[in-house]
């Protein structure tokens, strides 16, 4: 496993279905915090999970400690008709934020993303929220193209 300096995370290495459990429980906790909010309990984090590893495309890493936890992991998938890299989910253990990792994760997207031959990356977070800030710094902007639309059906 290849590791970083300071030899306290890995680099981004393959996220693999044995990873899941770990990963679900990290995302449960993750997004328990402001300004999700979510109460997912582990069935649903793993449910989350299955769903965006099974789309066409798909590309999982992680990052993990020194003791071969996982510290934080990235979901995306490869729209390639699009020539769009997708980041369906990026998520770092609440201990662990603030640290770089997610930045890594991203940086690592990005470089696969341009190896497959996209055009862009893209995201779809919360606005006015620290994610929205931390996407910001990294270059990420409102698509100038259009704008995202919901409607409440039930
Ligand atoms: C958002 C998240 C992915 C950022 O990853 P991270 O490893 O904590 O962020 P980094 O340490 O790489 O931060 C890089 C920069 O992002 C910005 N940033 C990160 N967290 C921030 C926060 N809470 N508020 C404002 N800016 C923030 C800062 O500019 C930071 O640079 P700095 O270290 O020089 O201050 C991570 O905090 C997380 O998993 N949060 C919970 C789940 C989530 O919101 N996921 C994204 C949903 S789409």
């Amino acid at each position: 496993m290849p590791v970083t300096e300071n030899a306290r995370f890995s680099d981004p290495v393959p996220l693999l279905r044995e990873d899941f459990p770990a990963c679900a429980d990290l995302y449960r906790r993750a997004f328990a915090g402001s300004p999700w909010n979510e109460q997912w309990t582990q069935d649903q984090s793993l449910a989350i999970l299955d769903f965006f590893a099974a789309h066409p495309g798909y590309q999982g890493y992680k990052i993990v400690t020194a003791a071969g936890e996982p510290a934080g992991f990235l979901m995306a998938r490869y729209i390639f008709p699009f020539r769009d890299f997708r980041i369906d989910e990026l998520v770092i253990a609440p201990a662990f934020q603030g640290q770089g990792l997610g930045t890594r994760l991203m940086a690592h997207a990005e470089a696969v993303a341009a190896a497959l031959g996209a055009e862009k990356v893209s995201l779809r977070t919360q606005a006015q929220s620290p994610a929205e800030e931390f996407y910001r710094g990294l270059g990420y902007d409102a698509s100038a193209k259009g704008v995202h639309m919901d409607k409440r059906i039930a």
